[in-house]
């Protein structure tokens, strides 16, 4: 399969693509500052480009961009809004536009993250996002043409970040990177759709 992985070059990312290549699959990343192509998700124009380069693909995942930490206290509609740009709403692009440009019976495959079903201080916005990402998931799975397929992939804190969030999710039990990788591979290479892969551990 030919397969696009944005946010190729991240903690995920660059492990999914490794783990692709492995399977024999053509990898192109896409990345804001690295990869084999540009894009930002934030900017529709920008991933309507980085479609008309990479042309037909068999697979889009993407891994991109988070939902930053916020503060509830002074929590505002412009922060929700700013924050959502690119995780939310650069993920849902990718789909709206995508399309357009994937071939037939392609799969999209989107992250989201446990905060959509689990409470944790300070991760409102972030768990607005993946919930919203979860039913935007179930809603394209019946409205996508040409036999498309749409899964997310909802992880838990990995085992390769404990050290950069445990600070901010203690005693948060990590997933393995490689239980998790194996749940984008079910994505890519099984028939469901419409499905949340919850990665808790
Ligand atoms: N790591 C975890 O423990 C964990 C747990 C639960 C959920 N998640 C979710 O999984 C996803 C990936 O996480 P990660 O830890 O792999 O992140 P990461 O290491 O920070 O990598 C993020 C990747 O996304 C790219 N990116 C960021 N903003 C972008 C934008 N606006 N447009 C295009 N690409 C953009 C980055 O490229 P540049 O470096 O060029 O900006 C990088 O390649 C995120 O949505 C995160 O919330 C992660």
């Amino acid at each position: 399969m030919k397969i696009v992985v944005v946010g190729g070059t991240g903690t995920i990312g660059r492990r999914l693509a490794a783990k692709l290549h492995e399977h024999g699959h053509l990898v192109i990343t896409a990345g804001r500052t690295l990869g084999d192509v540009r894009v930002d998700l934030t900017s529709p124009e920008s991933i309507e480009t980085m479609y008309q380069q990479v042309g037909a693909i068999d697979a889009v995942v993407s891994a991109a961009a988070h939902g930053p930490m916020d503060d509830f206290t002074t929590l505002s509609r412009p922060e929700l809004i700013d924050n959502m740009q690119g995780k939310l709403f650069g993920q849902v692009d990718l789909v709206l536009i995508g399309q357009d440009h994937v071939a037939d019976g392609a799969s999209f495959t989107l992250t989201s993250g446990v905060f959509a079903d689990q409470a944790w201080p300070g991760v409102t916005g972030g768990a607005m996002i993946s919930g919203a990402l979860h039913a935007f998931v179930l809603s394209a799975a019946v409205e996508l043409p040409r036999t498309m397929r749409i899964n997310a992939v909802s992880p838990t804190m990995i085992s390769d970040s404990v050290e950069t969030f445990s600070e901010y999710f203690p005693g948060m039990r990590p997933v393995s990177m490689d239980s998790l990788l194996t749940d984008y591979l079910s994505c890519i290479h099984g028939e469901q759709t419409g499905e949340i892969i919850r990665a808790y551990g």
